[in-house]
């Protein structure tokens, strides 16, 4: 048995908090929220059953919210899954969440709602699903009001066809700032690093720089275009997220041998010391991806089962 003791690892099975909060796409401020959790002393933000030691003797905490659509069922258990199984990031919480916008199906109402039950994994924000259209703010100007009671030292964004390497993560920002960073792969590459943004495939501010977009009214007007590039246009031009951290080689889209696509600068063969793997857009992929990273070690031999081809 893999050892339990990371809070992403006991999430699934000990969290029986259920967060629907709710965050008005005209105003990107909280009109209605609701949390209801089993124990009320228990903050929204923390996993009730993580050792508190581990909680307290923590570099950092890390908010990281997979960008995804309420109906991508399969996915969402395939992350699961695929984080659940990590071995725990040292000295670091990561609190991996889903990020949706509002629920606008009958079906989705209910199963997704199933979802937040068994796992208090999802967060509902009430703005209208969409790709380059602000959902990205209203996240990052939604969060610091969703968990003001008990901030994160950073705020991350990824999309649901990457795959964070959480421990590789926690090393990375063990010594960097707590404040005023921006992290992740320097966008496009060999370009006037003046102009360069954080690509969408996985980026990390500090919570300063959310709270500072959460109060900046006139970012809200400026959210048409790819969102990553959005994303770096209102830091350059207010001088935000100054102590920037990329993590060129180790972010990266994924490539195999059977893919038509050459190895480029922002796109190579897996790697050992991965911090993020990017365009796992199918289920051949990720199985490929895991089994690279040992995800299968923990497999034990039964007569029940014999999985190998
Ligand atoms: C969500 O936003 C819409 C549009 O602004 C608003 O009419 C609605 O009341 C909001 N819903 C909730 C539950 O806050
Ligand atoms: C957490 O740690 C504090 C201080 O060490 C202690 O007072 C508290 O009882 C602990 N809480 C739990 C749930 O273990
Ligand atoms: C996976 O496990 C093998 C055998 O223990 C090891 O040699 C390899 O380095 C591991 N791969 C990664 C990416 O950690």
């Amino acid at each position: 048995m893999k050892k339990l003791s990371s809070s992403l690892l006991v999430l699934p099975f000990l969290v029986l908090a259920v967060i629907y909060l709710l965050v008005s796409p005209d105003d990107f401020g909280i009109v209605a929220s609701r949390a209801t959790r089993c124990n009320d002393d228990t903050p929204v933000t923390s996993t009730p059953s993580t050792t508190n030691a581990t909680e307290t003797s923590a570099d950092f905490r890390l908010l990281l919210g997979v960008v995804t659509r309420a109906e991508l069922y399969e996915r969402r258990a395939l992350l699961r899954l695929a984080y659940a199984l990590q071995p725990a990031p040292a000295r670091a919480v990561i609190d991996v969440r889903f990020v949706v916008c509002r629920i606008t199906r009958e079906e989705d109402a209910v199963l997704v709602a199933l979802e937040i039950i068994a796992h208090g994994d999802i967060i509902v924000l009430n703005c209208t699903e969409n790709m380059d259209d602000g959902k990205t703010h209203s996240y990052f100007s939604g969060v610091p009001k969703l968990f003001a009671g008990a901030p994160y030292d950073y705020v991350g964004k990824t999309d649901d066809d990457s795959y964070y390497r959480l421990g590789a993560l926690a090393d990375t920002l063990r010594d960097k700032p707590r404040r005023d960073l921006y992290h992740g792969f320097l966008a496009p590459c060999h370009t006037d690093p003046g102009t360069q943004f954080m690509s969408g495939m996985g980026y990390i501010v500090s919570w300063d720089v959310a709270a500072w977009i959460a109060a900046t009214d006139e970012l809200k007007n400026d959210v048409t275009g790819p969102e990553d590039e959005v994303f770096g246009r209102w830091l350059r031009s207010s001088g935000k997220g100054m102590n920037r951290y990329g993590e060129q080689t180790r972010m990266y889209d994924y490539l195999d041998g059977e893919m038509r696509d050459g190895a480029n600068c922002f796109r190579h063969a897996l790697v050992s010391d991965t911090v993020v793997v990017h365009k796992l857009k199918d289920r051949l992929k990720w199985a490929r991806t895991l089994s690279f990273f040992n995800a299968t070690q923990g497999l034990t031999t039964s007569m029940l089962y014999h999985v190998d081809m």
